[in-house]
């Protein structure tokens, strides 16, 4: 598959690694609204070249657009390349709202393309380990699940850091789609929300790098709680916050009428997942038993690029705008103060087998 590279970022790097590594993507070409950024992502690839937007996605030599550029821009150029007849893979959140998620979905079925969406932790060893316990029955009944997501904030760390406190950023948009998409292929879809939220400060002073020092506004909640119904009857406790120093509660517990399981950070493809069932005295790890190893940020990518048609890709956009359909509802019963019901819902993803040292190349069971 030939990856045509939109938003040549701080994230991109991570992607690059992934394309160099997985002999089934190669990367075509990069675009950008500065120009200097594509030109340099191209540098050192042989045959991939430096493009416009428009020139990208129309290229013959593209076969999937990969959209990175920051939260408020993905629809405009995910609608780009389904204008022009391309599958598109989206960083995420997928849109900044269901509105704009739900357009694209329908243009994309109507242009008879796919979309596609991080994140694709999940279909790392860590979640999906985790998943395969579930799924044998380890912990018995699904019961509930805490998430606990602790930040005091990317301005310390990112050099443009002003997406995340804008629509579309904040604590819940960004981190969150590590926990719901964990959450969603553990103990299934979302029924109904309750959410609450605050926004303590107005500005947040940017720690690194050439603007340290300068400020930008808070337009987001940056402390984000609530508990998700699934529809299976489970019930999900979620904090996302950027106003916390540090926790010492897990990224991720899952408890069941048999057993509990403790997962680690979500936003990584592995970790330990550790399980105590009834009868024991301790926790222990469990042996690494399903998902892609080696993995990192585009292995989704390739996942998406090489489901056969007719099959939905596990890193889908229909996952995906559930999980923003959760993170909005979450936002809106916030604000109103109701339980907030759910229109969107989504099959549990298809889990990944482990196949220890095996050959990736080719469609992906
Ligand atoms: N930074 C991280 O650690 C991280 C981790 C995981 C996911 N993400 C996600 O990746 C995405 C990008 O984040 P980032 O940190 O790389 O942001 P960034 O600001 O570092 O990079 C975004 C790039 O996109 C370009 N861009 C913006 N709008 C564009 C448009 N309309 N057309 C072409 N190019 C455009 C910008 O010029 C910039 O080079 C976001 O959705 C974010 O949530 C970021």
């Amino acid at each position: 598959m030939n990856v045509g590279l939109v938003g040549c970022g701080t994230i991109a790097g991570q992607y690059l690694r992934t394309i160099d590594r997985l002999p089934e993507l190669t990367l075509a070409a990069a675009a950008d609204l500065d120009p200097a950024r594509a030109g340099e992502t191209v540098r050192s690839r042989p045959g991939a070249r430096a493009l416009s937007v428009d020139d990208l996605v129309t290229d013959p030599g593209v076969d999937v657009v990969l959209n990175l550029t920051v939260p408020a821009a993905h629809a405009e150029v995910a609608h780009k390349a389904v204008d022009a007849g391309k599958d598109v893979y989206c960083e995420k959140p997928l849109t900044a709202t269901t509105a704009e998620a739900r357009e694209l979905l329908a243009a994309a079925d109507a242009a008879g393309v796919r979309v596609g969406c991080a994140p694709d932790t999940v279909l790392g060893t860590a979640t999906q380990t985790a998943r395969k316990a579930l799924d044998d029955g380890l912990i018995g009944r699904p019961v509930a699940a805490t998430a606990t997501m602790v930040t005091p904030g990317h301005e310390r760390w990112h050099h443009h850091p002003d997406f995340y406190y804008a629509p579309g950023g904040g604590p819940l948009m960004d981190m969150g789609p590590y926990y719901l998409t964990s959450l969603v292929t553990l103990l299934g879809p979302v029924a109904t929300v309750v959410g609450a939220a605050s926004r303590p400060r107005a500005e947040r002073t940017i720690g690194t790098g050439p603007r340290r020092g300068e400020t930008v506004p808070v337009d987001v909640d940056t402390h984000v709680t609530g508990v998700l119904v699934h529809r299976s009857g489970a019930l999900s406790t979620l904090v996302t916050t950027f106003e916390g120093v540090a926790t010492t509660s897990p990224h991720l517990e899952l408890h069941g009428d048999e057993g509990s399981l403790v997962l680690p950070d979500p936003n990584h493809f592995a970790g330990d997942v550790r399980l105590q069932r009834l009868d024991d005295e301790d926790w222990r790890t469990l042996p690494v038993s399903a998902g892609y190893e080696p993995a990192g940020r585009g292995d989704g990518l390739a996942d998406f690029a090489l489901t056969p048609p007719g099959v939905e890709p596990r890193a889908s956009g229909r996952l995906a705008y559930h999980v923003l359909d959760v993170m909005e509802s979450l936002l809106a019963s916030a604000h109103s103060g109701q339980a907030v019901s759910l229109d969107s819902t989504c099959d549990r993803p298809r889990p990944v087998t482990f196949v220890p040292g095996a050959d990736r190349t080719g469609p992906r069971g």
